[in-house]
């Protein structure tokens, strides 16, 4: 039941070059994440000042009975950017009755060992991943069509896609073929005190993890940034509600990429990655806009993360 959809070379080089060569640098967040990239975010994970993880997983656990139990018996589990499918096994763990899960991931060799760990895990539950794009429609597997189905989008990961790919993203989850519910973890807006320091760690680790998008241009297109010659800066945006992640360069210089030269100021920022943070009133926004209706908001004691369970707008 494993799909493929083809990441290309191409793919990294025509957006790369795209990024690179506009008036304002850019490179597509997704390109973050190959095996050396997912391994990065599992450490940022762990790190004391990046509380998203431990505290959506507190939330997830507490709520895991009830969440495992909006997946109608013998339904699937649709999970988006599903990394290491961690918080996924609290789900799983209290859901023995979901027949299916769709791990939906960019970084395929990671997704593929992940999947076969799950297996072991679970062998009654049929692992369906598939790997792609979740910005593009998602090819899910025919056998499920006629299978109740619940989306599941951890992680405040919607936070990583502009507004309007996160309405597309679930807009196209609403149409699926009964789909029951969805699932979907948020970073909420805060104070910049506690915003900042998740994005720039002091052990570096998040520096790694962002510079690791330079890492791969150079060893899987023989790219020649150095890496030695860019700053890692986490801001937060009040206005756009967002933490803004780029690699700044620190001289005059030029990088050679595809045969391209990009040539860089000193101080010009290659924008990387955003993280934006909702409000109840945003997330509702969202929801609304996507076909969707916010029929519950479930927070920590210290209103840092949300989990939102969406149901189907007038279905
Ligand atoms: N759900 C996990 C992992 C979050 S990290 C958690 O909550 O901890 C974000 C995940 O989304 C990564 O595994 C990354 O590979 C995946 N991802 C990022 N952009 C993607 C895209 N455009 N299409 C598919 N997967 C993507
Ligand atoms: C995966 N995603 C939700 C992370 C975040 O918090 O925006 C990605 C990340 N980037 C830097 N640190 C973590």
């Amino acid at each position: 039941m494993n799909k493929h959809i083809d990441v290309t070379d191409t793919a990294l080089l025509d957006d790369a070059l795209a990024g690179l060569t506009a008036r304002q640098k850019y490179i597509d967040p997704k390109w973050l994440y190959d095996s050396a990239g997912s391994a990065l975010f599992e450490e940022i994970t762990a790190i004391p000042p990046y509380y998203l993880t431990r505290t959506e997983t507190a939330i997830l656990r507490a709520n895991a009975p009830q969440l495992a139990g909006l997946v109608p018996p013998g339904g699937a589990l649709v999970e988006f950017g599903s990394g290491a499918s961690v918080k996924t096994r609290l789900l799983l763990e209290n859901g023995p009755h979901i027949g299916t899960y769709v791990p939906i991931d960019i970084s395929g060799p990671f997704l593929q060992e992940t999947a076969a760990d799950l297996r072991r895990r679970y062998p009654s539950l049929s692992v369906a991943p598939v790997v792609g794009d979740f910005l593009h429609p998602v090819h899910m597997p025919r056998a499920l069509s006629e299978v109740p189905k619940v989306g599941f989008f951890p992680g405040s990961t919607i936070g990583n896609i502009t507004p309007e790919a996160a309405r597309l993203l679930l807009s196209r989850a609403r149409a699926w073929p009964h789909v029951d519910a969805f699932i979907l973890g948020v970073d909420l807006v805060k104070e910049p005190a506690i915003l900042v320091p998740a994005y720039d760690d002091p052990a570096g680790v998040t520096a790694r993890f962002i510079s690791n998008i330079l890492v791969r241009l150079n060893r899987e297109l023989g790219a020649t940034f150095d890496l030695s010659a860019f700053d890692y800066q986490a801001r937060w945006n009040a206005d756009a509600a967002r933490i803004e992640m780029s690699l700044v360069s620190t001289k005059a210089q030029t990088a050679v990429l595809g045969g391209h030269d990009i040539a860089f100021a000193a101080g010009e920022p290659i924008a990387v990655s955003m993280s934006r943070k909702f409000t109840s009133q945003s997330l509702q926004q969202l929801a609304q806009d996507s076909g969707w209706a916010l029929d519950a908001l479930i927070t920590d004691p210290d209103a840092l993360f949300a989990v939102a369970v969406l149901r189907p707008d007038g279905g």
